[in-house]
Formats: structure tokens, C-alpha cells, sequence
């Protein structure tokens, strides 16, 4: 297949495939080179046809935020799957308990004796054993628990004949865009630290826990320095978005250049009837709203800006001696924020040199339960 973008009907999403393979390269470099494994989250990608081709370039299995998304991978054969998210419903610990009942590669974050207990009664009844990891809490107040409070539940778990304690994990998410590289550096180690502090603490206590997991792009350079951390739960890496973007990096303080903008919302000039600015047709409902704002990719050499103009349309200026844009014309832009903008699509349109040789269902689409 190889059809030219200008046959494919807009607003729709692409995915630039040499970028994208050199963000998973990029990612499996450093990370190998850390001595750590890579267990990329899916959240981010809702696309089994990525979690494979992220397992093929060397991860060691791959992370779900809810369990509706982990059943999706595990029907697409990818497998084994984290779930970081608390699972508590007892629709839920049902199905988890099924599924380890018939051999899945499936483990779970507990966070809570409650949530331990429901998991623990579900898989007795099924007969079953459920791998799990202590959420830590970065002190985000979000989900985990506290550093202080984890050696009790680890505990209770190691009373439950049905459960097995596996390690840790510890998201900070309240550090990840921090746009100073040196500031990002020191709060995460000093947050992984205590994690690695607790994951010591639990193996001298003889919990034999083998994982470590944590991490995101914001510090994929900086949590490979905490020698106890074995695995990078990184998302965003794989595409990237403008937020990640003009994050500084070691080196740069304005630019994160270690991964490309693989991602890209491609839509149509509808209306050129206005001074200074064109209508498009991906607006609030095709480019989820965040800060900062789309960035324009192409066409290139225009410093045009992208805005939101309503629901389904958006404003592109364009500034005076710009190349002008006329109607139906092509404009690609890159979200502002990756996760929550693949959401609202359908199919990723997988392009090399101008023209769309793949589409990949994004499968995990509406998984939020
Ligand atoms: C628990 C968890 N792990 C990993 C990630 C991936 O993070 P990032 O997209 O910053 O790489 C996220 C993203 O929100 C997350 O919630």
C-alpha cells in the first residue's frame, strides 16, 4: 500500500514511521545501555500494532493503565502486561482472576489493603495466583501508597496465599515536566530514592521482589543513575507531543531532542476568506485541549500558528511574507498533548516518504473501564 496524503480524507492521525522506529531505538539505546529493561506503557499509544513493535525492538513486556486496555493487548498476543492502575471492582478482579486461571502473563499495582484483599478473595475462588506490585506514592497524593505505609502492606500481601509480590512501582508524574532539566533531575532522584530506600528495606526483610519499575520521557536520562530501579515504564517517548517537546534537556535548556514528533494530526484549509488566518478542520474534538499549544509541521518554513477556533475547526495564522494557504491545502500538526488526542481517533495512518504505507487500528480506544 502506498497512498499519497493528499488522497486520505481529513482531520485523521499519522504517524511518521522512520521517527517513531527512531524513538524506540533511541529509548532501547539508553536504556540498555543503563544496564535497565524497558516496559513501555501503552496508555499513551492505545495501539497494540505499537506495544509489538516496541516488544520487537527489545522491551521485556509492556504497561496498561486500566485493565480494559490490558485485555485489548492480551487479545492482540502481546503479552506480559502491567496494569498500573488500581484494579478494585469486582467485575474486574474477576476477569484479572480468569485470566491468570488460564496462564496470561497479567500483573497488577495494589495500593491498598482493601484492594489486596478483593484481588486475594477472587483469585482463591478461581483458584488462581496474581503477580503484584506496591504502588508507592511520589507523594502526587494520587494513587500509591506512602513510603512509610508500604512495608505493612507488604505485609498483608504476604499473608495472602493467592497473591505474589513481584516489587514496586513508582510513577512521578508530578516531576515529569518540569521544564528545568537540573530541577527535573534533582526531585526525581530524591523521590526514586526514597522508592529505592523502600525497595531495599522490603528485600532485607526477605520479600524476594525482583521489579522495580518507575519512570517516564520526562526523566528516562535521569532514573537509569537509581541503581535499584530495574525497569522504565516510559510512554510518551514513542510519538511525542509539543509538551514534551520545549521541555529542556541536558542538553538544552529549550529543547528535548533526544525523540521526534512522530505524531501528527493531518487536516484541510476549509475557509481562506479571512486576513492573516485560515479555518481547518481539526479542532477541539480531533486535538485534545492542553497546554502548550499544536504546533504547525507542515508545510514547513512559515512559522504559522495553530489555535483552536471551536469544536471541529481551528485557526491557522499566518504571518505576514508567510507562503499563504488557500483552500484544501494539507496543514499537519502536532498535538500538544499525545495520550488524550490519539484517544479521539480511530486508525493511525503509519507514513514513510510522503505517503501512508499502513494503518493501524488504535484498538485501546475507549478502554477506560
Ligand atoms: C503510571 C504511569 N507510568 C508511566 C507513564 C508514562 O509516562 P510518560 O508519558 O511521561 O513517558 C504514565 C503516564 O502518565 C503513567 O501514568
Amino acid at each position: 500500500m502506498r497512498t499519497p496524503l493528499r488522497d486520505l480524507d481529513t482531520p485523521c492521525l499519522l504517524l511518521e514511521r522512520p521517527l517513531f522506529l527512531s524513538n524506540l531505538r533511541a529509548m532501547q539505546d539508553s536504556v540498555a545501555r543503563a544496564g535497565k529493561r524497558l516496559r513501555p506503557h501503552a496508555k499513551t499509544h492505545k495501539c497494540s500494532r505499537v506495544s509489538r513493535a516496541q516488544l520487537d525492538a527489545g522491551a521485556v513486556g509492556v504497561c496498561a493503565a486500566k485493565l480494559s486496555e490490558a485485555e485489548a493487548l492480551l487479545a492482540a498476543g502481546v503479552e506480559p502486561v502491567l496494569v498500573t492502575g488500581p484494579v478494585v471492582t469486582q467485575a474486574k478482579l474477576e476477569r484479572v482472576a480468569a485470566l491468570r486461571s488460564a496462564g496470561r502473563r497479567l500483573s497488577l499495582a495494589v495500593d491498598s489493603e482493601e484492594a489486596a484483599r478483593r484481588l486475594e478473595s477472587a483469585c482463591a475462588r478461581a483458584g488462581a495466583v496474581a503477580e503484584v506490585l506496591i504502588d508507592v506514592d511520589p507523594r502526587l497524593g494520587r494513587t500509591g501508597v506512602s513510603v512509610a505505609r508500604a512495608p505493612s502492606l507488604a505485609d498483608f500481601i504476604g499473608t495472602c496465599r493467592h497473591l505474589r509480590l513481584a516489587g514496586l512501582q513508582m510513577y512521578a508524574g508530578n516531576v515529569q515536566h518540569l521544564q528545568d532539566h537540573a530541577e527535573r533531575r534533582a526531585r526525581s532522584l530524591e523521590l526514586m530514592g526514597e522508592g529505592a530506600e523502600l525497595f531495599r528495606e522490603l528485600r532485607r526483610r526477605g520479600f524476594a521482589m525482583t521489579v522495580f519499575t518507575g519512570g517516564g520521557t520526562g526523566t528516562f536520562d535521569i532514573d537509569t543513575g537509581v541503581p535499584e530501579l530495574t525497569d522504565l515504564q516510559v510512554g510518551s517517548y514513542a510519538v511525542m507531543d509539543v509538551q514534551y517537546l520545549g521541555l529542556g534537556s541536558r542538553e538544552d535548556p529549550a529543547a528535548f531532542g533526544h525523540f521526534r514528533p512522530a505524531l501528527r494530526v493531518l487536516s484541510t484549509v476549509l475557509s481562506a476568506n479571512a486576513r492573516g488566518h485560515v479555518t481547518v478542520d481539526a479542532g477541539l474534538k480531533t486535538l485534545y485541549r492542553d497546554t502548550p499549544a499544536p504546533a504547525v509541521a507542515a508545510p514547513a518554513g512559515g512559522a504559522y500558528a495553530y489555535d483552536w477556533y471551536g469544536d471541529e475547526y481551528g485557526k491557522v495564522s499566518v504571518p505576514s511574507g508567510a507562503p499563504a494557504l488557500a483552500v484544501g491545502d494539507l496543514v499537519e500538526i502536532v498535538p500538544s498533548h499525545c495520550d488524550p488526542t490519539i484517544n479521539l481517533f480511530d486508525r493511525l495512518h503509519v507514513v514513510e516518504d510522503g505517503a501512508v504505507v499502513e494503518v493501524w487500528p488504535i484498538d485501546l480506544r475507549g478502554k477506560s473501564q
